[in-house]
């Protein structure tokens, strides 16, 4: 959390105005904060290179519980990794339907085996790991005055 910092780009025209447009539809009030979001974007996923980094990610599954034992299978793999899935919300979709979000802490390389084993359970239809990061590094005093929604 250091000082808030300006700093000149110099940058092609028509890329600046690419920039602009995507700006726009992603509904960024100023170029500064849609560059800060590229920039921790950026670390956010080379962090995420690296085994050891501490990470939290979240798995979504969508499953269908009438499948037997998927949904015993997958609650002994939350047992399994108690301390490191430290959130779960169940919704059920439709009759048959479930999804699941799960909320993992712990290293990346932790995080990814997690994710792999939940997703590799047979009769999960889809999953999918959200992987970032908690870093006090990627956060600016720039959001902490402004009107951003946490
Ligand atoms: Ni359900």
């Amino acid at each position: 959390m250091g000082e808030l910092i300006r700093f000149g780009v110099s940058i092609d025209e028509q890329l600046l105005d690419c920039f602009d447009k995507l700006i726009e539809q992603k509904h960024y009030q100023t170029r500064s904060e849609a560059i800060r979001d590229l920039i921790r974007a950026t670390l956010v996923e080379t962090r995420s290179a690296n085994d050891d980094a501490e990470m939290v990610g979240t798995v979504t599954l969508v499953y269908d519980h009438h499948v037997r034992e998927l949904s015993e299978k997958l609650t002994e793999q939350q047992h399994a990794h108690s301390t490191k899935i430290i959130s779960a919300l169940h919704v059920h979709l439709d009759a048959h339907k479930c999804l699941e979000v799960l909320v993992v802490r712990g290293k990346t390389s932790e995080v990814k085996q997690i994710a792999d084993q939940l997703i590799g359970v047979k009769g999960v239809k889809h999953g999918k790991l959200v992987i970032t990061s908690a870093d006090e590094g990627l956060h600016d005093h720039s959001e902490d005055s402004g009107s951003h929604h946490h």
